[in-house]
């Protein structure tokens, strides 16, 4: 796939170092996901005090697409409120539709707005989202 050299470069740095990839003993919520389509699968913990994403990890095996995405989603995230996260996830998803978005907080995430032109490689990026919005359903009811 042909993406932006730019682009290509924060992907690959965020693939090759990983932030928040690991575990952690003290989480609320922890969501195990995989991706239908290549079997490919991440587990992502989020520690959540007050309504607020205090640490987020994720661990997993996936493409440079998926993994690069779960480290730049992770980052975001952090002292974030679970609507803010949810809010991010939404853009993300406006992202993936081929829609002009910015990420003030983050904008590494933009390096992924090319991913949309290639719907296979959708599913890569969203693999972590996904998990996400799980985690927050789990982490309001927690
Ligand atoms: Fe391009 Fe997997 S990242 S094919
Ligand atoms: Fe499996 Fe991208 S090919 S997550």
């Amino acid at each position: 796939m042909q993406l932006d050299e730019l682009y290509r470069r924060v992907i690959m740095d965020h693939y090759k170092n990983p932030r928040n990839r690991g575990t952690m003993d003290e989480d609320s919520v922890t969501v195990n996901l995989n991706n239908p389509t290549c079997g490919d699968r991440i587990q992502l913990q989020l520690r959540v005090e007050d309504g607020v994403v205090k640490q987020a990890k994720y661990t997993g095996e996936g493409c440079s697409i998926s993994m690069s995405s779960a480290s730049m989603m992770t980052d975001a995230i952090r002292g974030k409120t679970l609507d803010e996260a949810l809010g991010l996830a939404e853009k993300f998803s406006a992202l993936m539709q081929g829609q002009p978005v910015e990420f003030e907080e983050y904008e590494d995430l933009e390096a992924l707005s090319g991913v949309s032109k290639f719907p296979a490689r959708i599913k890569c990026a969203t693999l972590a989202w996904n998990a996400l919005r799980k985690g927050i359903e789990a982490g309001r009811q927690g």
